[in-house]
């Protein structure tokens, strides 16, 4: 990590904005003042920009910290503010979503166009019995229904749980549970990697074979028809898209709803084996997701072209796909598919074909582009991205300059956001007319958050250190709570800096010489592979429920192009190994994890040892199995319980 920070730390490349640009983005310098001097008022302001039912009076409670209300008394509908604003504005005409299949299929649909169908699917929800406070589950492919099914659950006043299409049955009913989803929304399946991916099924598997004791809460499943796919029906329970909605009435009107009305719940992984329901709430959530979007994407809604390659499965394609942008009245391109399937250049030709002017997606996959070799990327004009913007992952200068180079033809300004599913929203970021940007660092809070890098007391660290990054002042978006666990958000967040009153997000940081920050991964067991958040304990978990296992640990290995891979060591039973061979087994279990969690769980490498190195008191020691994946030399292993165990395990890696 050290040699990795200095590396960091050289690195001494500005890139300015030109005059040019920064004369005509969204922000401007101002904003850091304004929000410095009244930072309630300014976020007050920018609330104002919604549409209210009832106007608030009371900006922020926090008398009852970790639970924090922004605009409590007020009342607003955050699908209203998504679409209905819009059309009433006279923009009912344009694109909010240029969506491409990812056969080469294509639809362009208006605001008039989804409020339309938004306010159709809130009817037939609301002749299924769904009312305000009930929770809708949805798992579904990139197509304009999993944007307008978020809409309507939020326009009457439901609150989804969006599981990414890629995770398993096994992880879609552990989240239909947890959340006591009463409707289901789904489709056929979707277009990966050239092939149609079935999805309903994984639904219908979710829904049968219950553990003993679950009660069922699920009433209906409501289905797309996407991928044609042959898919088995149960009557009474299961309802076509294509019947229902086109049916169903377009006049609905938006109920007023509290300011803190529950919005969506997302599970993220934590560092114990189960995922944690993230609970966000609505107006301070669309506040800060419309802010953001704006200033740090410079968004000017009627000429931008934006593009989010994030699924709306994360909190990305929440945030950054269907609030931020819709709020704005931004026009956006939704890709179904992968970004190999047909041709490695699928990405750069949507750009092209559509004249994306802001791009916004993963350090990950600028690595794999990297990897195919620039002439791809070359052989479509890019000449319209003017803004490109990294999320999700610490981005090596390598990839930053790449990015900025052959992406944005040397000069389009790149912003590194930094935030969680908990914040919401960005956090830490450039703004892209102001900041002299710099390879590698994700560089300050905006205007109106507060986080500093303290040590393990609090204390800030000062410029030139590193330390644990925290948010120091509530903010809109942030997490109100973790579903049905409000002891586990107060420990897992702020038990740590419970006398400073700071939320401990569980990434290290380090403050250069001018203050800016530069994130340096997680501290804790949760590891980041392309992005995406996993638990070393449930993939251990996952790994020992199969029958061949004894005990497993895992880590997180930095890997060129993830970012981080899963790397497992596992230890078999006695009893497996005197009936079976062990052939294979570590390719059986890869498969296992991935059935079991979902593909992107399965672990890079699975090394088969005799022995786990472990402290006196029994806990595994990652640290040193992290220098064996990344095939170090084995630190300081004076404290292990057996000091010769390590020297059994690399010999066994080998
Ligand atoms: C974790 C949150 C934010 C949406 C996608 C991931 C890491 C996120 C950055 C960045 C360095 C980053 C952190 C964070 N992370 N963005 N720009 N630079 N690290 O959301 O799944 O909730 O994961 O992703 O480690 O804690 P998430």
């Amino acid at each position: 990590m050290s040699s990795q920070i200095d590396h960091l730390l050289n690195e001494d490349r500005r890139f300015a904005p030109s005059p040019e640009f920064a004369a005509s983005a969204i922000a401007d310098a101002d904003l850091y003042a304004r929000a410095a001097e009244d930072r309630l008022g300014f976020w007050a302001d920018h609330a104002r920009d919604l549409h209210w039912h009832t106007p608030f009076t009371e900006v922020l409670d926090w008398s009852n910290p970790p639970f924090a209300k922004w605009f409590d008394d007020g009342e607003l509908n955050v699908a209203y503010n998504c679409l209905d604003r819009h059309v009433e504005a006279g923009n009912g005409d344009r694109a909010a979503l240029l969506w491409e299949g990812e056969p080469g299929d294509e639809r362009r649909v208006t605001y008039a166009e989804l409020t339309d169908e938004v306010k159709r699917v809130a009817n037939v929800l609301e002749g299924l019995g769904v009312v305000a406070g009930d929770r809708v589950a949805i798992y579904m492919p990139m197509i304009p229904e999993a944007i307008a099914a978020m809409l309507a659950v939020v326009r009457i006043g439901a609150i989804h749980s969006v599981v990414f299409g890629g995770f398993s049955a096994d992880s879609l009913r552990a989240r239909i549970d947890d959340a006591g989803a009463k409707v289901v929304i789904t489709a056929d399946g979707g277009y990966r990697k050239g092939k149609v991916s079935a999805l309903k099924p994984a639904v219908d598997q979710a829904l049968s074979d219950r553990g003993a004791g679950v009660q069922e809460t699920v009433e209906h499943v409501l289905v797309v028809r996407r991928g044609e796919n042959e898919v088995d029906w149960t009557d009474g329970r299961d309802i076509w898209w294509h019947d229902a909605v086109p049916a169903a009435s377009a006049d609905h009107d938006a109920p007023a709803l509290p300011a803190e009305h529950p919005l969506f719940i997302l599970y993220t992984s934590g560092t114990t084996g189960k995922p944690k329901g993230i609970l966000h709430t609505s107006a301070g959530y669309l506040t800060q997701a419309a802010f953001t979007n704006r200033v740090v994407h410079d968004i000017h809604p009627e000429s931008d072209v934006y593009w989010c390659t994030a699924d709306v499965g994360w909190i990305t394609g929440h945030t950054y796909v269907t609030y931020g942008p819709l709020a704005n009245g931004a026009t956006q391109v939704i890709y179904e598919g992968t970004p190999d399937a047909p041709h490695p250049g699928r990405w750069w030709e949507i750009v092209e074909k559509y004249g994306v002017t802001v791009l916004y997606t993963a350090p990950t996959a600028i690595r794999s582009f990297m990897k195919i070799g620039r002439a791809v990327p070359q052989s479509f004009d890019l000449s319209s991205l003017r803004v490109l913007g990294s999320v999700g992952e610490p981005i090596n200068p390598e990839a930053w300059m790449w990015y900025r180079e052959i992406i944005g033809a040397d000069s389009a300004p790149i912003v590194d956001t930094w935030w969680q599913t908990e914040t919401g929203a960005i956090m830490v970021s450039a703004l892209p007319g102001v900041t002299e940007t710099k390879p590698g660092s994700a560089q300050a809070p905006i205007p109106g958050i507060s986080i500093d890098v303290v040590d393990e007391q609090g204390r800030h660290v000062g410029n030139g250190n590193g330390g644990l990054l925290v948010v120091t002042e509530p903010w809109p978006s942030m997490l109100r709570g973790i579903w049905g666990d409000p002891e586990r958000f107060v420990e897992t967040y702020w038990e740590k800096f419970r006398d400073q009153g700071f939320y401990f997000a569980g990434d290290g940081a380090r403050l250069d010489d001018d203050g800016d920050v530069w994130l340096l991964g997680r501290v804790d067991d949760v590891m980041n592979v392309s992005g995406h958040r996993l638990s070393t304990a449930e993939i251990e978990s996952s790994l020992v429920a199969h029958e061949a296992t004894a005990e497993a640990a895992v880590v997180g290995a930095s890997d060129e192009t993830t970012g981080q891979a899963v790397v497992a060591f596992v230890i078999l039973k006695e009893s497996y190994l005197a009936a079976h061979a062990p052939e294979g087994l570590a390719q059986q279990l890869r498969l296992w994890v991935g059935e079991q969690i979902g593909p992107i769980a399965r672990p890079r490498d699975i090394y088969i040892v005799s022995e786990l190195p472990k402290t006196r008191s029994g806990k595994i020691m990652r640290r040193l199995l992290r220098d064996v994946a990344e095939g170090r030399e084995v630190g300081d292993t004076t404290t292990l319980a057996d000091t010769a165990v390590m020297s059994v395990i690399s010999a066994q890696v080998k």
